[in-house]
């Protein structure tokens, strides 16, 4: 499904800049303790994460949610940061040939920027659009504005009948605003996961909703993310593993920052729901590396230069297609500075751009790792979402760090109630 060739980030490979090879061992030795409790957690049930994939008893709930959304002609996913992102990672997909197309357009709200609202408010139309709702602890302020906003909307042109059939939530089985007010509205409530932290839930309803919506073979999703599973706890020195272990040995040598840099724009989500996972479930007590989200060939006009000849604190991480998809062919060149591009596809010169990237970020000493993709399809993204998502709860073992709290945000988020309640 996919490869990953951590051979470019050594010292033996590019020089003193890379990650010592003895250092590397000893924190995959401490990785495998780290895999060991994972395990354990497994086992007794305290990480619903790793045993979600393969699972299908709770696929029929989000397949009857989703014929109801597909009676209607837009979908919009009101939800933060992990009752978002993955969400959106996954339907980013959808341009994938091997998926089922889907009539549906789907749209995503999160941030609060009044005028994005109002733009999407103003384009849509409230008697062809279905919304949910997704918030695990349903006290999000952001979502619940929005939420409020809409369904008054709704009531105020459709009728406050029309609630009921226009809103599905995702929220906890606990009491909260999101709950009383689906009850309120006798809205269909799917339950979120409690024992499912928001960036880890993109395998539950809160992901597999809207990939679903959007013609996603949400089955084949966990089978690639299950197939992770089982080769991180079954196999020595797993993929996962050794992800994890490189990074602590090159943050140790002053590498702190991860770029993430997909030569693939429907990866471009995916990178943003990396970047959350990895910052807010490792950035903690003075711990942590800082994900740069990154994107080839775009990049190579913005950053490249850098990550090249820039400050050494970076490590960069490719996933690269290997079969990308050939596109338009560019006709006959006569010009003599174009004509290397005579007959040529865009997709080979994605190719040969982003061999060019690897060699040139080889030469200048960068450490690197090399994710090798033959096809990008929804296994596909289940086994990547699911290696980062091991590969994140390992290096938290690893750093001594809670990976599935975030107790800094926190403060910010009293405080702004405080600033409303005042006025
Ligand atoms: O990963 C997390 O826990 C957070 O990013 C949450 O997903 C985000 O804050 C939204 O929270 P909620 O789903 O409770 O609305």
């Amino acid at each position: 499904m996919y490869t990953q060739d951590i051979r470019p980030a050594f010292e033996e490979v590019i020089g003193k800049d890379g990650a010592d090879k003895a250092r590397f061992k000893d924190a995959l030795d401490a990785a495998a303790k780290a895999i060991a409790t994972l395990e354990t957690h497994k086992k007794n049930g305290a990480l619903p994460v790793l045993t979600i994939p393969e699972r299908e008893d709770d696929l029929a709930s989000i397949e009857e949610a989703v014929k109801r959304i597909a009676a209607f002609k837009t979908f919009v996913v009101i939800g933060m940061g992990g009752s978002s992102y993955g969400g959106k990672a996954l339907t980013s997909l959808v341009h994938n040939p091997l998926a089922q197309s889907s009539a549906l357009e789907i749209h995503f709200i999160d941030n609060i920027d009044p005028l994005t609202s109002d733009r999407l408010l103003l384009s849509l139309d409230l008697k062809t659009t279905i919304f949910a709702l997704i918030s695990k602890s349903g006290d999000t302020a952001e979502t619940l504005a929005h939420a409020l906003i809409l369904i008054q909307e709704v009531k105020s042109r459709l009728g406050a009948d029309a609630v009921r059939n226009h809103f599905i939530a995702i929220t906890e089985p606990k009491d909260s605003a999101l709950r009383r007010l689906a009850k309120t509205h006798n809205m269909t409530v799917l339950d979120h996961d409690p024992s499912i932290g928001g960036r880890f839930s993109v395998l539950s309803n809160v992901g597999l909703l809207p990939a679903k919506a959007a013609g996603l073979d949400i089955r084949a999703i966990r089978r690639g993310a299950a197939n992770v599973v089982r080769h991180t706890f079954e196999t020595p020195d797993p993929e996962p593993a050794k992800g994890a272990a490189l990074q602590l040995a090159l943050m140790e040598r002053g590498r702190s920052l991860a770029v993430l840099m997909p030569y693939c724009d429907r990866l471009d989500m995916f990178n943003t729901w990396y970047r959350q996972l990895w910052a807010e479930s490792l950035g903690k007590g003075g711990k942590g590396s800082t994900p740069m989200r990154s994107l080839g060939a775009c990049d190579q006009h913005s950053q490249l230069q850098l990550y090249l000849d820039g400050p050494r604190d970076k490590f960069i991480s490719l996933i690269l297609l290997e079969n990308t998809c050939k596109g338009a062919t560019l006709p006959e060149i006569t010009d003599p500075t174009l004509s290397y591009l005579s007959g040529r596809t865009l997709g080979d010169l994605m190719d040969a751009e982003q061999r060019a990237t690897v060699e040139t970020l080889t030469r200048n000493r960068c450490p690197l790792r090399i994710f090798g993709l033959k096809v990008l399809d929804e296994e596909t993204i289940g086994a990547l979402m699911m290696h980062f998502m091991l590969e994140t709860m390992i290096m938290g073992e690893l750093l001594g760090v809670n990976t599935f709290d975030q107790p800094a945000v926190e403060e910010g988020k009293k405080l702004a109630r405080e600033y409303l309640a005042r006025k």
